[in-house]
């Protein structure tokens, strides 16, 4: 569950004590949780126990009566991968059906865009009352909603029957399948190079280039949210990645670059080069800094390994292999000789002549062309909504 951000709701019940252990289980298992209290469920535990084992400040009213600051109820709906309610009363699950938003928890469960789920405790005849089972049908029918129903057994009041709420570990388990069972790119591994390389003249300078890493970083986020297991080897970047379960691996140079790509390069299913590594390095790097007391300085540059090439050659028939050409003439002939060339199954062009393409810029336009034969240009559009293009792409030649 690293890196998933969950909202939990709990509403005025007995069963709202199981729902610390229900956050303690996300929390352990890496996950970011918010807690969102009605006033009755403070009645029954603390917010001060959700938020030591959440980590999180609690909330639940609409502000600060002292500050008056206010809790953004549209804000956490927006954060949240996922919206808990557990335990739902019956009084909140008529609320949900009914849109009333009398408290913090209802504003944000309202305002949730991401998949929500219920789990109801209640007692027996109130779980089996026609207008509380009227209610659950319309929660069930709502898209994105995932009803998580009430066990049998002995019940706050003494009677037995229908009205529990889920243990704790198998919400939890609900929620881990949700994300993770299903996911098309499961057990896949994935390969992801982005930014530049910085090549040392002296301690001080540096040949480098434009590139920012957010084309490669969007790749790597996408192909982590699709299930693959991601490594991510960037150059010098400032970006940081969202998803806490890729493997970022900082480098400096072309040469740490191929190292690190090297070491488990034949275990990957998927490798997409997008980083803008150095053709050159000066074949000598001075330990001190260069004075420019010598009047002229002449750098003499020798290649770099082509990390791209290399990995073409050793390919076997079941990894894909993507790399990425960024011309500023003869645009496509070039793209299309460099993915023969380097034994590339896909090969992402951008041009520098495109406005909104390239280096630094949040937008990308591109043109795929497949080994197969197949391209396909696009609009200019966000380099995130290229990253899901392009892995859209690998995912259709991965089936062939
Ligand atoms: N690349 C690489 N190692 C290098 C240089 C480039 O892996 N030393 C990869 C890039 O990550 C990119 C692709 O190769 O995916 C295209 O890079 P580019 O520099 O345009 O290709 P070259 O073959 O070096 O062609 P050119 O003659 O245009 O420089």
């Amino acid at each position: 569950m690293r890196g998933k951000k969950i909202v939990v709701g709990v509403t005025g019940s007995i069963a709202a004590y199981k729902s610390a252990l229900l956050v303690r289980l996300l929390v352990k298992a890496g996950a970011e949780v918010r807690v969102i209290m009605t006033p009755s469920a403070i009645e029954f535990i603390t917010p001060l126990t959700f938020s030591v084992l959440s980590k999180n400040p609690v909330v639940v009213e609409s502000h600060n009566k002292i500050t008056g600051v206010w809790n953004n109820h549209v804000e956490a709906g927006m954060w949240a991968d996922a919206f808990v309610i557990a335990p739902a009363s019956a009084n909140t699950l008529a609320k949900m059906v009914f849109g009333i938003a009398d408290n913090q928890l209802l504003t944000s469960y309202l305002s949730a865009r991401c998949p929500v789920f219920v789990a109801p405790a209640m007692d027996l005849d109130m779980f089996q009352h026609p207008s509380v089972q009227a209610n659950i049908s319309k929660i069930k029918s709502y898209k994105n909603h995932h009803f998580i129903s009430p066990t049998e057994g002995e019940l706050a009041s003494g009677l037995t029957g229908e009205g529990r709420m889920e243990e704790p570990e198998i919400i939890f388990k609900k929620l881990e399948d949700f994300f993770f069972t299903n996911l098309p790119l499961k057990g896949m591994k994935a390969l992801v190079t982005a930014g530049p390389t910085h090549e040392a003249i002296d301690p001080v300078r540096f040949i480098g280039n434009r590139s920012s890493g957010k084309m490669g970083f969007a790749v790597a986020e996408e192909l982590s949210k699709r299930g693959a297991t991601v490594k991510l080897v960037t150059g010098p970047s400032n970006l940081s990645v969202i998803d806490k379960a890729i493997d970022r691996s900082n480098v400096e140079t072309a040469e740490e670059m191929y190292t690190v790509c090297m070491k488990d390069f034949s275990e990957m299913d998927i490798i997409v080069m997008s980083a803008a590594v150095a053709d050159f390095r000066p074949d000598f790097s001075a330990d001190k800094k260069i004075s420019k007391k010598n009047n002229t300085l002449s750098l003499s540059l020798i290649p770099t390994q082509d990390i791209l090439k290399n990995m073409g050659e050793r390919k076997s028939k079941n990894q894909i292999l993507v790399g990425f050409a960024l011309e500023t003439d003869n645009e496509y002939a070039n793209a299309k000789e460099k993915l023969i060339r380097k034994n590339l199954d896909l090969i992402v062009l951008n041009s520098l002549k495109d406005q909104g393409a390239g280096f630094e810029v949040d937008t990308n336009k591109v043109t795929f062309i497949e080994r197969s034969g197949k391209e396909r240009t696009f609009d200019k559009k966000l380099k995130t909504d290229v990253a899901k293009d392009l892995v859209d792409a690998i995912m259709v030649s991965l089936k062939k």
